[in-house]
């Protein structure tokens, strides 16, 4: 396995496995890597002859300093895991190698980071569609892999993917959880052991919409208002968001046909997202 950090070094290492023709595999992350990072390697592995994962904190994607400072970083750890799933470069930019200079054009992202994280986070998602679209034009990946844990992330990258006619195949890889159904996130790691008990808290309440919509509750408002109602909030967990959206990220009032819900919660200072895609009965019977 190659480590590497310069983009011109990156670019010579490519240009072999692109010219034989070999089918190129990029994971981006930030690092810290977990189950759910390994799960979408292991999909680049089977899919592709070459896999690139990136690993870089990508300062544009977030809004507050203490929390890109928060952020973990555990690069040694991150380079074996790398090594025992078979990974054939990584790519480990500094920020000045990524962003020389600040950067004067960004991705406007429109309407699909309107509601859910779009919402809280101002600027997010335009600064993870940027250096996802500088990953892209680097590696210049046949195939690319991202976790649905990110539902929001995943539709903003495939349509990043549309509007600027990238020839990428975007691949959404399922949500690895824990036993107890807490969705594998790095921000996981700050939780402290109480933290950690009550973090599964979003996890039910998606769990109680899903059971709701299932059993026939079209009204979105009265399936998120008795799922909200599945937390009790206390001094670690506040509620941030919770709603239900089409693929598209736009709320549904009326639950007609597949859904995700979505939620955010903050747990003590570590803020986590999860969602489940969820089916209506009489679209379950059509499907
Ligand atoms: O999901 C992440 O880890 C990041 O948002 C990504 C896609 C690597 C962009 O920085």
């Amino acid at each position: 396995m190659q480590v590497v950090k310069s983009i011109s070094h990156l670019r010579v290492l490519l240009d072999e496995p692109r010219r034989s023709g070999r089918t190129i595999g990029l994971v981006p992350t930030m690092g810290a890597l977990h189950a759910g990072h390994v799960r979408l390697i292991e999909r680049a592995r089977e899919d592709c002859e070459f896999v690139a994962v990136s690993i870089f904190v990508n300062p544009l994607q977030f809004e507050r300093k203490d929390d890109l400072e928060r952020y973990p970083r555990d690069l040694e750890t991150d380079l074996d895991v790398c090594r025992r799933a078979d990974v054939d470069v990584v790519f480990t930019p500094s920020a000045t190698e990524l962003y020389p200079t600040p950067p004067l054009c960004v991705v406007d992202v429109r309407q699909l980071a309107d509601h859910l994280c779009g919402r809280f986070r101002p600027g997010h998602f335009s600064g993870v569609a940027t250096v996802v679209l500088k990953l892209f034009q680097i590696v210049l990946p046949d195939r690319s892999y991202f976790g649905e844990k990110d539902a929001q992330q995943l539709a903003v990258v495939r349509r990043l993917a549309r509007d600027f006619n990238i020839p990428v195949t975007i691949i959404g890889v399922p949500t690895v959880r824990d036993p107890d159904g807490l969705a594998l996130s790095s921000r996981n790691r700050r939780l402290t052991p109480s933290e950690r008990a009550r973090a599964t808290a979003l996890y039910k309440a998606l769990c109680e919409a899903r059971s709701h919509i299932a059993g026939g509750i079209t009204d979105a408002e009265e399936v998120t208002r008795r799922a909200r109602a599945a937390i009790s909030p206390d001094a670690t967990v506040r509620l941030e968001y919770l709603e239900v959206v089409d693929a598209d990220m736009q709320p549904v009032t009326v639950i007609s046909g597949p859904v995700i819900v979505a939620g955010a919660m903050w747990v003590g200072e570590t803020r986590l997202i999860d969602n489940l895609g969820c089916i209506p009965p009489a679209a379950d019977l059509e499907a």
